[in-house]
């Protein structure tokens, strides 16, 4: 799910075989100054970057002589307003219309809809036929100026399908049809092991375009990584009112139990809150949304702090800022950031937190605690929906170029 930005807003596959086992993974590519993640999937005879997202179920690509909608004032703009790449999708031969049904979501950024149809799709060297994705002609401005549209890689409960008689675009979140995506429809077709797991690279953020780091269908991805993992469940989200998943209370989300924070500096005073809250992973989202018992203190703790700012929605914060430690307890391990993921840069002059209260924002009325990018980064990220588990560990090599955010 992406979320709004506060203030302003090549596809190589190696497959390996692992003790019988096959795994296959794409390389993905950082845009956005390293905090959007674009993978490479061939749909029907056409190759489009989309964005990877833990945080939604459907995949969706732009059509060409799509329309575009300004959000704020529902105008028709310009194509290039919306950012995506100008590689749209064509009509191929493979394509097969679901004439009773349309396509059509609303994340926390825009809204994207069109028809559902039946595609051939690839991904890190697997194809499926009959793969149901959303053809989109009207969106709101979503794109990375790389991407095409985007992988959803969430559970099925949350897909976007409707009955073809659905017609407001503001009730996207009831009167599902829904169908296994992508990595489901791999996995029953037997291609791969019931898992994907993401290594986000931890590039410079002083480049527009860089290499992404790795997404890998059944496998671990190549990264070194310390030994133990920690795994939680994939919990139903308690406050996800049954109607957005047709009546059912289900897994939806990559959502899990978060039993506390740390933070402070290691040099030190370290505090914790050891309040638990349910939380869910999403890598289309550089932003994290926590509780604000949790977000005020760390972000007070900048040096100089983050300071709310009402406009924003978010804390403001020098460029150059030095952040504190921040960990989030997840299993039997306490996940640390790294200082310079914690500074997001907005615009040329602009820098925000990444941590903002999920109180201050609600999405159809709800406060969900979002775990984003700045996490991700750091991590190797197990999703297991055959056990329906998450697994981390930490990455050794980070390849960081230590705390310069001098970037752009
Ligand atoms: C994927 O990226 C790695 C660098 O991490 C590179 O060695 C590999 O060649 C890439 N794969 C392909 C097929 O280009
Ligand atoms: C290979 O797949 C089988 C069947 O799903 C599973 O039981 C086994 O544990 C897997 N082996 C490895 C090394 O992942
Ligand atoms: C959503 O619906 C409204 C009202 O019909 C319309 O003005 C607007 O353009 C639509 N937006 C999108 C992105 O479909
Ligand atoms: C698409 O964008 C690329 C790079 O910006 C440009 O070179 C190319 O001419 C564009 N193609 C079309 C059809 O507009
Ligand atoms: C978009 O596609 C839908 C579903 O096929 C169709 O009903 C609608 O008229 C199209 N809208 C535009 C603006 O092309
Ligand atoms: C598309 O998928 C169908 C159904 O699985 C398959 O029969 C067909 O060979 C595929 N076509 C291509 C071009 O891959
Ligand atoms: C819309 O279509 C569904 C079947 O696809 C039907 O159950 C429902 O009653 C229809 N709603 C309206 C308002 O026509
Ligand atoms: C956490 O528990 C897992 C087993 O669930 C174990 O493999 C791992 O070593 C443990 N890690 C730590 C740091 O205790
Ligand atoms: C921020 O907004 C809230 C409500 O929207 C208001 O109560 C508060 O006074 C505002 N604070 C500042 C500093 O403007
Ligand atoms: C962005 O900032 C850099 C250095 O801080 C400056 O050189 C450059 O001119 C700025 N660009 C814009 C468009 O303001």
């Amino acid at each position: 799910m992406h979320l709004p930005k506060p203030f302003i807003i090549g596809a190589t596959m190696l497959a390996t075989a692992e003790a019988g086992n096959s795994s296959f993974t794409a390389n993905l590519t950082a845009t956005g100054y390293g905090t959007v993640f674009d993978v490479p999937i061939t749909i029907g005879d056409q190759t489009f970057d989309l964005l990877v997202d833990t945080g939604s179920s459907d995949t969706y690509v732009m059509k060409t002589g799509y329309t575009c909608i300004n959000s704020l004032d529902n105008m028709i703009i310009p194509e290039e307003g919306c950012r995506y790449s100008n590689k749209t999708y064509t009509i191929s031969e493979t394509h097969r219309s679901i004439s009773d049904e349309i396509f059509g979501i609303k994340y926390g950024d825009g809204i994207a809809s069109g028809e559902m149809a039946y595609e051939n799709v690839s991904l890190g060297g697997i194809s499926v036929g009959d793969q149901k994705v959303g053809i989109v002609n009207v969106s709101n401005p979503m794109g990375d100026g790389v991407n095409s549209g985007l992988l959803g890689l969430a559970y099925p409960s949350i897909t976007s399908a409707h009955p073809a008689n659905h017609t407001s675009n503001q009730t996207y979140w009831y009167e599902r049809l829904p169908y296994d995506p992508v990595l489901f429809t791999m996995h029953k077709e037997g291609f791969i092991e019931p898992y994907f797991s993401l290594a986000l690279a931890h590039t410079p953020q002083n480049e527009p375009t860089s290499f992404g780091g790795y997404l890998t269908l059944g496998g671990l991805p190549p990264v070194a990584h310390s030994e133990g993992f920690s795994s939680v469940p994939v919990e139903i989200l308690e406050d996800l009112p049954v109607a957005f998943t047709s009546g059912e209370k289900v897994r939806s989300y990559w959502a899990t139990t978060v039993s506390g924070a740390s933070y402070g500096s290691s040099a030190g005073n370290m505090a914790a809150n050891e309040t638990s809250f349910q939380a869910f992973v999403d890598s289309g989202n550089y932003m994290q949304y926590l509780p604000a018992a949790i977000v005020e203190p760390v972000n007070a703790m900048f040096s100089p702090p983050a300071i709310y700012n009402n406009k924003t929605q978010a804390y403001v914060v020098e460029c150059d800022a030095l952040a504190p430690e921040f960990g989030l307890k997840i299993g039997n391990q306490t996940f640390f950031h790294n200082g310079e993921d914690l500074i997001y840069r907005i615009s040329n002059e602009t820098c925000v937190s990444s941590l903002a209260s999920s109180e201050s924002i609600s999405i159809e009325g709800l406060t969900l605690n979002i775990i984003g990018v700045p996490f991700l980064k750091n991590v190797i990220a197990v999703f297991d929906f055959g056990n329906n588990e998450m697994r981390f560990s930490k990455k050794l090599d980070l390849n960081s170029t230590a705390s310069d955010n001098s970037g752009h």
